[in-house]
C-alpha cells in the first residue's frame, strides 16, 4: 500500500466532513492506469478519519449530506451517521475507513494497491 497526500491539514476543521478525491497510478498487467478514489475525511478533536463511501450492504456509493450530517445510499435506502454508524436500512456494518496520518501539514490516507 501507499500513503497518499489528499488535503492540506488547514483545510478541514474539527467536526467537519469533507469529500476528497485523489488519483493513484496502479499497475494492471503490463499497463499502468490512473484510478481516482474518493474518501470522506472527518476531523475530530484528536484525529482525522477517512471513510470509504462504499456502502457495506451491496457496494453502492453513499453520499454525505452536510445539512443532515448523514450519509445516504441511493440503492436501498441505507443511512449512516457522520461517524459512519448505521442509522437505518439494510447495511450490516458501519462504513469502512482507511488509516490516516498528518505529516508536514498534509493529511495522508493509506490505500492498499
Ligand atoms: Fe447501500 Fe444496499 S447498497 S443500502
Amino acid at each position: 500500500g501507499t500513503w497518499v497526500a489528499v488535503l492540506p491539514e488547514g483545510e478541514i476543521e474539527v467536526d467537519q466532513t469533507k469529500e476528497v478525491s485523489f488519483t493513484m497510478t496502479v499497475k494492471d498487467g503490463y499497463q499502468t492506469v490512473n484510478h481516482t478514489y474518493t474518501v470522506y475525511l472527518r476531523r475530530y478533536a484528536d484525529k482525522i478519519v477517512a471513510f470509504d463511501p462504499t456502502c457495506t450492504h451491496l457496494g453502492c456509493r453513499v453520499k454525505y449530506q452536510a445539512d443532515k450530517s448523514r450519509y445516504f445510499c441511493p440503492c436501498h435506502g441505507g443511512v449512516f451517521d457522520q461517524d459512519g454508524k448505521v442509522v437505518s436500512g439494510p447495511p450490516p456494518r458501519p462504513l469502512n475507513h482507511y488509516a490516516t496520518k498528518i505529516e508536514n501539514g498534509q493529511v495522508f490516507v493509506y490505500r492498499e494497491v
